[in-house]
């Protein structure tokens, strides 16, 4: 691997222009990745190493974003653990055996069965050799893939899940132990087979009130950060509502946290000082504006956190489906081309 702007930036030692990628870069919104998905169901996409590779590497060729991010879904875990996933138009992820006792969690397989993923690591030794910035390798966070698992598949109000929470925390706890000790060994078969940082998605904890967020959350992250820093494999803590949390957060340590679009990120480095970086965080909803008002808006961003060593631009969430592709390059490109932010006639 070349020198690289996203990973000096997760050392907080880059100074040169932030490094861009893009949360869902590998997704809907890239023609190329709808003419894949036209030849095959999305878990056959995720189960088949070649197609892994190949569609981490679409937003590379589309876009020459700073860093890759495994194409995969945090809800392997659940279907490696049998309870019968699929992924229904319009709907999204299903779950045929919800989980929602102690009994069901003690029916679920031991943590010895995380080989039935290697067609992931599998993916990553296909890819590595093709790219030449870094990969992310990444799993959901303990309490949002436990959240998946309950409801039966996305959840506005989250009820199920915070009904078992109040009745039975300890039983909770034990679902939340066994994703978290699936997800380490799952993250370290990625570490072994060369990923170059790793993301955590806790996409709901903004659903916890913070008491909870450090009771249901918080120690689990802590479990895979530290399990994660002892292979020298940075983390970073993607958590909806991270601005809420940031104090907890950063006593977790991780090498970056990534912030969603309410925080002002200037703000946010007075209180996590280097050596975490900084990721995010714009609203990804300005990628159905104008090309001046996205120039605008990555500009906006980008001065408030001029010269700082550890930033990486991203997004606050992930990329829409139903977005322009010319508006993901305006936003790569005015990244990647600092100085067009200087030209006044864009305001
Ligand atoms: O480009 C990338 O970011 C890499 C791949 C990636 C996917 N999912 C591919 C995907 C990543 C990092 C994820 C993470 C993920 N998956 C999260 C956390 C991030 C977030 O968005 O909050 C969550 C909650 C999931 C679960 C999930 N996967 C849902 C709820 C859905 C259905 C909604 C939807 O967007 O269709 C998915 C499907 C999914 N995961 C798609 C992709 C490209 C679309 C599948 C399709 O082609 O139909």
């Amino acid at each position: 691997m070349q020198k690289s702007l996203f990973l000096d930036a997760l050392n907080c030692k880059n100074f040169s222009r932030p490094p861009v990628w893009l949360m869902r870069q590998a997704g809907r919104h890239l023609a190329s990745y709808r003419a894949i998905r036209q030849k095959h169901s999305f878990l056959e996409m995720c189960h088949t190493p070649d197609l892994i590779a190949e569609v981490t590497l679409l937003p590379i060729e589309a876009y020459g974003v700073d860093a890759a991010i495994l194409f995969a879904d945090i809800l392997l875990i659940p279907e490696a653990m049998g309870i019968g996933l699929r992924f229904e138009e319009k709907i999204g992820p299903v779950i045929e055996k919800p989980v929602r006792s102690l009994a069901d969690v003690q029916k679920l397989p031991g943590v010895e069965e995380v080989h039935s993923l290697s067609y992931v690591a599998e993916g990553i030794k296909k890819v590595l050799p093709r790219l030449e910035v870094p990969l992310v390798g990444f799993c959901g966070a303990p309490f949002t893939v436990a959240s998946y698992m309950i409801e039966g598949g996305s959840s506005r109000d989250f009820r199920k899940t915070k009904e078992w929470m109040y009745r039975d925390p300890a039983g909770f706890h034990c679902l939340l132990e066994k994703i978290c000790s699936w997800s380490v060994e799952y993250l370290k078969m990625q570490a072994k087979a060369g990923v170059h940082a790793i993301q955590v998605f806790d996409s709901w904890a903004n659903s916890l009130a913070f008491h909870q967020f450090l009771e249901f959350s918080l120690p689990y992250l802590r479990k895979i950060v530290d399990s994660l820093a002892a292979e020298n494999v940075p983390t970073i803590l993607f958590c909806k509502g991270a601005s809420v949390f940031a104090s907890a957060i950063k006593d977790v340590a991780p090498s970056a946290i990534s912030f969603d679009w309410n925080a002002d990120l200037s703000m946010v480095r007075k209180e996590i000082p280097l050596p975490i970086a900084l990721q995010g965080n714009l609203d990804p909803a300005i990628l159905y504006a104008d090309p001046k008002t996205i120039q605008r808006e990555v500009c906006y961003l980008l001065d408030k956190m001029e010269d700082d060593p550890g930033y990486i631009f991203n997004l606050g969430h992930g990329i829409p489906p139903d977005v322009p592709e010319e508006s993901v390059r305006v936003l790569v490109n005015t990244v990647k081309n600092r100085k067009s932010c200087l030209v006044g006639s864009l305001f």
